[in-house]
């Protein structure tokens, strides 16, 4: 990832998604959310559909959203075609969007970080109200000692300031990873919030 992510940038992130294997923030949330049972699932910067296609198959009804161009195209292409009845595409970008459908499960990996913090606040609190009672958010959120954290246009937070995030819900999981590490593309500090949390 460049300092400055454009289209380019996430064309070549999504593409390099290909074989890895679905993230285990997004299997440990759909394990804690309970079968999908054409629930309804939101995928917020879905990128490559791992995720996506992971919460389809367990029967979860899915809104994926991501901006990026050619995703409806690149979502249908991995999605069996019995599937694709229970998956809608939105191209918006985060900040366009003024409401969600009502969701029991909300994943955003690796997306929110990279929202203007100007802009952060009302698609967080959209995302919150969009979740169901009992209903499970997951997210990776970025901390204020990550090495992009003087990149002005992206969202940084404290510890503290992550938690208080979720005030309201029960938080079911919060790692942190602070450490020296590689990006897409090259070395870097990695500080992250990995968090699962449930709606009351
Ligand atoms: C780092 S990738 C993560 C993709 C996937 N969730 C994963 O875990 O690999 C971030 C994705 O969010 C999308 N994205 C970033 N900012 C966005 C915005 N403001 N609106 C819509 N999509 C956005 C990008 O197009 C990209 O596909």
């Amino acid at each position: 990832m460049e300092r400055l992510a454009g289209s380019k940038v996430w064309a070549e992130y999504n593409a390099a998604q290909a074989t890895r294997s679905v993230r285990p923030l997004c299997l440990d949330a759909m394990a804690l959310a309970g079968p999908g049972n054409g629930r309804q699932a939101i995928d917020l910067g879905c990128g490559a559909g791992k995720e996506t296609l992971a919460l389809l198959i367990e029967g979860w009804r899915v809104h994926a959203i991501d901006s990026l161009p050619g995703t409806r195209e690149r979502l249908l292409a991995i999605v069996p075609p019995a599937k694709d009845r229970f998956l809608y595409v939105d191209m918006r970008p985060f900040e366009d969007i003024r409401g969600l459908p009502e969701a029991d499960l909300i994943f955003a990996g690796y997306s929110l970080p990279f929202i203007h913090p100007k802009d952060f606040g009302r698609i967080w609190r959209m995302m919150l109200d969009s979740l169901r009672p009992a209903g499970v958010i997951a997210v990776n959120l970025f901390g204020d000692r990550d090495s992009w954290a003087d990149v002005a246009e992206w969202n940084f937070h404290t510890e503290a300031a992550a938690r208080q995030l979720f005030d309201g819900l029960k938080i079911l999981k919060l790692e942190v990873y602070d450490d020296d590490g590689q990006s897409f593309r090259g070395p870097k500090h990695w500080h992250i919030f990995d968090v699962i949390a449930r709606k009351s």
